[in-house]
């Protein structure tokens, strides 16, 4: 055949970490700290709710909802997150329901980014973003993030978005998840924002639900009514009854905000005490972690251990991604290799880091800690 079978816009982003990462991690039996999943369940109230949504006689809710959005949930959503952002929110025109963040992700792009546009992107990022950039035939600008995100540097990157006229889509699917006592800010609540700015959230991220695959985008309806174009004609409707047990979710945790059975208090508590394990753990075993103010993932620096696993200094393989296959088949760990959330040109500058997601069961961050340990003994001859 001289013609290529798939359309040009494919070229080149077939590739795909979380392919390669989580079927390494099916094939040997390892601890697994690779994808970013909790392994212990969704709160109690939540699992309740779905069941009542799929069993409690309301037929209707098993059949399509509200393209965009199913009316219970939007309505919390746009009451929760309007005090949040300091906006009244319109339920039915700056909420749309998305099947998870990703299909939002998606839909921001597709609907706003045209051929020839350039989009920045702060490194690290997630993966699918650049491929995601390149399908709505735009062009990808990288900025690397320094190991520090301030408010003041929040509100510089919103007085640039002002000054130049640009649109900002802001994933916060991580934003209950912040430790220490800092805040998360939103950047649709700074000065001139809310007008340029679509937010990404995850209930997948939010209540520990990650297959339930709900999200949802939130932004003036100047920009929201092209998303909705976008999802209309790929996706339209998303699962009803997981929608359904979400807004219950969102009411219960809109009536306990800031309190102390709030599940979003709850968890931040709870994760935080789970990194600083995987970090002592980390530690010990002689690998200098990044301590994270926020999400269920820490950076952790290997170069220690770089003697284990010989360098291929031509290979086209970042030495993160050699290292890390050595690591699941040798030590029964699994991590994502960091590079994977850098632009090709910065790659090499990031192989001496791997990703371990926190958000585990004491069992598993145990077993971790028992591998690391046995590994550091190993490595110290003892
Ligand atoms: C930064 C970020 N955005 C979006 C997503 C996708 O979220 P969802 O599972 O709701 O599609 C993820 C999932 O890992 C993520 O880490």
């Amino acid at each position: 055949m001289s013609r290529l079978v798939q359309a040009r816009r494919l070229e080149g982003i077939d590739k795909n970490v979380w392919l390669e990462f989580v079927k390494l991690a099916a094939t040997y039996p390892a601890v697994n700290l690779g994808q970013g999943f909790p392994d212990f369940p969704p709160p109690d109230f939540v699992k309740e709710a779905f069941m009542k949504a799929v069993g409690g006689g309301n037929i209707m809710l098993h059949q399509y909802t509200r393209a965009f959005g199913h009316p219970a949930l939007v309505t919390i959503l746009a009451r929760f997150f309007g005090k949040l952002l300091g906006q009244e929110l319109d339920p039915l025109t700056n909420v749309l329901v998305t099947v998870g963040a990703y299909e939002a992700l998606f839909c921001c792009f597709q609907a706003l980014v045209d051929e020839g546009d350039e989009v920045i992107i702060i490194e690290p990022f997630f993966d699918c973003y650049e491929p995601m950039v390149k399908m709505a035939g735009g062009t990808s600008v990288f900025v690397q993030l320094r190991p520090v995100f301030t408010r003041e540097e929040m509100e510089l990157i919103a007085d640039l978005c002002v000054k130049h006229d640009v649109l900002c889509f802001s994933d916060e699917v991580y934003e209950w998840l912040v430790y220490d006592g800092k805040e998360h800010i939103r950047i649709a609540s700074l000065p001139g924002m809310w007008d340029r700015t679509i937010t990404i959230g995850s209930a997948g991220k939010t209540f520990s639900t990650t297959g339930w695959k709900v999200g949802w985008t939130l932004g003036p309806d100047r920009l929201l009514k092209h998303l909705r174009t976008v999802h209309q004609n790929s996706v339209y409707h998303c699962p009803t009854a997981a929608q359904e047990a979400l807004a219950q979710a969102f009411q219960r945790e809109f009536d306990s905000y800031g309190k102390p059975d709030s599940y979003f208090v709850q968890l931040s508590h709870e994760l935080q005490q789970k990194r600083d394990w995987l970090v002592r753990s980390l530690v010990a075993g002689g690998m200098k972690p990044i301590v994270p103010e926020g999400t269920y993932f820490l950076m952790a620096d290997f170069s220690e251990f770089k003697s284990e696993v010989p360098d291929v200094p031509d290979s086209d393989e970042p030495y993160d991604s050699r290292f890390i296959k050595w690591m699941i088949i040798n030590k029964g760990l699994v991590a994502i290799p960091v590079s994977a959330f850098y632009s090709t040109p910065h790659k090499k500058n990031f192989d001496h880091l791997i990703r371990f997601c926190f958000a585990k069961e004491e069992a598993t961050l145990k077993a971790a800690e028992d591998i690391l340990q046995q590994w550091s003994l190993e490595k110290t001859g003892q």
